[in-house]
């Protein structure tokens, strides 16, 4: 992956971005709320518009999965983006399947799934690691809880 090409941008619009394109397709009720209206960074919009999707799209597999055991589970992804001192917080919740093998998820090519490269997670890390942010990914049960904490500027 190239190195990232930093400028100013806003971080809560690249997140509606992505989220604006699952929703076209997605059955899921997609919130996304915030504490204010701007959040600056440093940032490659490029390629955390890619982190958004990788991880929106872990989340409706998790649900979908959920969804064929039963039909009518309702589907949500909850995104929170606040800001406190001189970080940014970005927490995202799925009420999903949850994860089994959580200390292997970040292993490249450790896939769950029928057609996934694994990749999804390694990819999200690598990019959040090289922008000074913080990367955690649990279990929140039932579902997942990712909180990604990005330095502010300002
Ligand atoms: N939100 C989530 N809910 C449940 N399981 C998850 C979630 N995010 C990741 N996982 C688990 O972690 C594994 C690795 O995720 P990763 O995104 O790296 O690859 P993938 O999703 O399997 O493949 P791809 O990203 O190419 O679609 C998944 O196969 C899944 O088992
Ligand atoms: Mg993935």
């Amino acid at each position: 992956m190239p190195s990232p090409i930093f400028k100013k941008i806003e971080i809560d619009l690249v997140v509606k971005k992505a989220v604006d394109f699952y929703k076209m397709s997605s059955k899921n009720e997609i919130y996304v709320k915030s504490n204010k209206k701007k959040f600056t960074i440093y940032g490659d919009e490029e390629q955390l518009y890619r982190v958004f999707i990788n991880l929106l799209k872990n989340s409706e597999d998790s649900i979908l999965e959920r969804k064929e055991k039963d039909k009518l589970f309702k589907g949500k992804i909850n995104i929170e983006i606040n800001q406190n001192n001189h970080y940014i917080n970005l927490l995202l919740i799925d009420n999903g399947v949850g994860i089994n093998d959580i200390s292997k998820i970040m292993t490249p090519y450790f896939t769950t799934k029928k057609e996934g490269t694994g990749l999804g997670l390694p990819i999200v890390s690598k990019i959040i690691n090289e922008h000074k942010g913080e990367f955690t990914i649990s279990n929140n049960n039932p579902g997942v809880k990712v909180l990604i904490i990005f330095p502010q500027i300002n």
